[in-house]
């Protein structure tokens, strides 16, 4: 791999001695099935191979759609919910686009008149505004009404040549690309073998990715590296398998809710992210560990507590970024506010030794993963992104779940749709 990227496990308190030969082995042979995927899930493991949906003609693509809307637009709306958002949110929230790039606005993902009357407030202020529709299935509350609402604003704003301006990112042969055929959109497949939380290397995230200015080639290989390596690695040392071996053994030892942490609140778009995958890949048949959040050194003041000294229910994993990316040093004044003993510092130093105390306390407590990465950038996302999406697949192969699926979220949707009279 071109950047670093390291797995460690600390554990102070020695939660994970016990863990057997026997849970090894099993938990290898689930690292060789999810190496070559599983047949039963042939139409949910798309993403397994990288190149299949960001090969270099898929990218050529995104990036010549992308090219034209940032020569054209200087706002453009990401209409989508859950997985058919997240990931680019993510990245476009973590990463400074190059200047003169168009704003990236986020709807489709609430149901709140407040919000989508912001949005459009928002809306009128821009000179040329494009839409991007994502959705998988285009049964989906939160995309449909807020197209029909964009379709409104297009139209009244642009005349008869609104339709130019939206782009859809929809299943072949279904509802949005028959519109699209009709009325003439752009259209792009959303992969008929890709779920939602998974489509991070597809256009349903690369293409906005792109429209914001990032290197989506960079991120690409990052991923793509990140495959190499825990696709052909079969030993015990493969990253993935001992994150998921080592969660689901701390699972059934009564650790039951895993928080990621950072010290980088630029991760907070991307921890909703792995919030979503995990929670929706395993959380099912009464099993799962349930995933959450922590934004450090903020949140030391609030949940800090709790990890600390609460229910020891859950373990924690660390992103650290080892590099820094800004240089900047709280120079003081000639007044004694007793802050005189971080002269000379950097704040990535104090943010870094605020970091190496919550590791060391914390691990002395409860189990702690560290993930350092080099930096962040477009390169270090597709190697978490693809880290996480093959940890949570082996993850749910060992707890023994199905980690495509959500039949769960059916049972709010279908009585929500009975009050709306569907
Ligand atoms: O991961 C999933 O499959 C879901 O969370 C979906 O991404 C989410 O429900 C949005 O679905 P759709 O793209 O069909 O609107």
């Amino acid at each position: 791999m071109k950047k670093k990227f390291q797995l460690s496990l600390l554990d102070g308190a020695g939660k994970t001695g016990g863990f057997s030969e026997n849970e090894l082995k099993y938990a290898l042979d689930c690292l060789s099935t999810a190496q070559s995927g599983q047949p039963q899930y042939a139409d949910s493991l798309g993403w397994l191979s990288v190149s299949q949906w960001a090969g270099e003609n898929w990218l050529k693509k995104y990036l010549e759609i992308a090219s034209h809307i940032r020569s054209d637009a200087d706002a453009f709306v990401v209409v989508g919910v859950g997985g058919s958002n997240q990931a680019a949110r993510a990245v476009v929230d973590a990463l400074d686009p190059p200047e003169g790039s168009p704003e990236i606005i986020w709807a489709g993902n609430t149901l709140s008149a407040y919000e989508v009357q912001r949005l459009l407030d928002k809306l009128k202020s821009k000179k040329s505004v494009y839409i991007d529709v994502i959705a998988k299935n285009f049964e989906t509350l939160e995309p449909g009404v807020a197209f029909r609402t964009l379709r409104t604003f297009l139209g009244d704003t642009y005349g008869s040549g609104w339709h130019k301006r939206v782009i859809v990112t929809g299943t072949p042969n279904m509802q949005l690309h028959d519109m699209s055929e009709k009325y003439g959109f752009t259209f792009l497949p959303f992969p008929e073998n890709v779920g939602g939380r998974y489509t991070a290397l597809t256009p349903v995230g690369l293409l906005p990715m792109a429209v914001a200015g990032f290197d989506i080639c960079a991120l690409v290989q990052g991923a793509a590296d990140m495959e190499s390596l825990l696709r052909s690695d079969s030993s015990q040392d493969n990253m993935a398998l001992r994150y998921a071996a080592l969660r689901n053994y701390l699972y059934r030892a009564g650790y039951s809710v895993e928080m990621l942490s950072f010290f980088e609140p630029r991760f907070f778009r991307f921890a909703k992210w792995w919030v979503q995958l995990f929670g929706e890949s395993e959380g099912k048949g009464g099993l799962g560990i349930f995933p959450s959040f922590a934004s450090y050194s903020e949140d030391l003041h609030s949940i800090g507590q709790f990890v600390q000294e609460g229910t020891h229910c859950l373990f924690e994993t660390f992103i650290d970024v080892e590099n820094p990316d800004v240089s900047l040093a709280p120079v003081g004044d000639d007044i004694d506010d007793g802050f005189e003993y971080l002269k000379g510092l950097d704040y990535f130093h104090i943010n870094r030794a605020s970091y190496q105390g919550t590791l060391e306390a914390h691990s002395r407590i409860l189990p702690c993963f560290n993930i350092t990465v080099e930096s962040i950038d477009e390169y270090t996302f597709g190697q978490l992104f693809y880290f996480f999406m093959f940890s949570c697949y082996l993850s749910g192969l060992i707890l023994g779940v199905n980690p495509f699926d959500q039949p769960g979220v059916e049972a709010y949707k279908k009585r929500m749709f009975q009050k709306l009279g569907k």
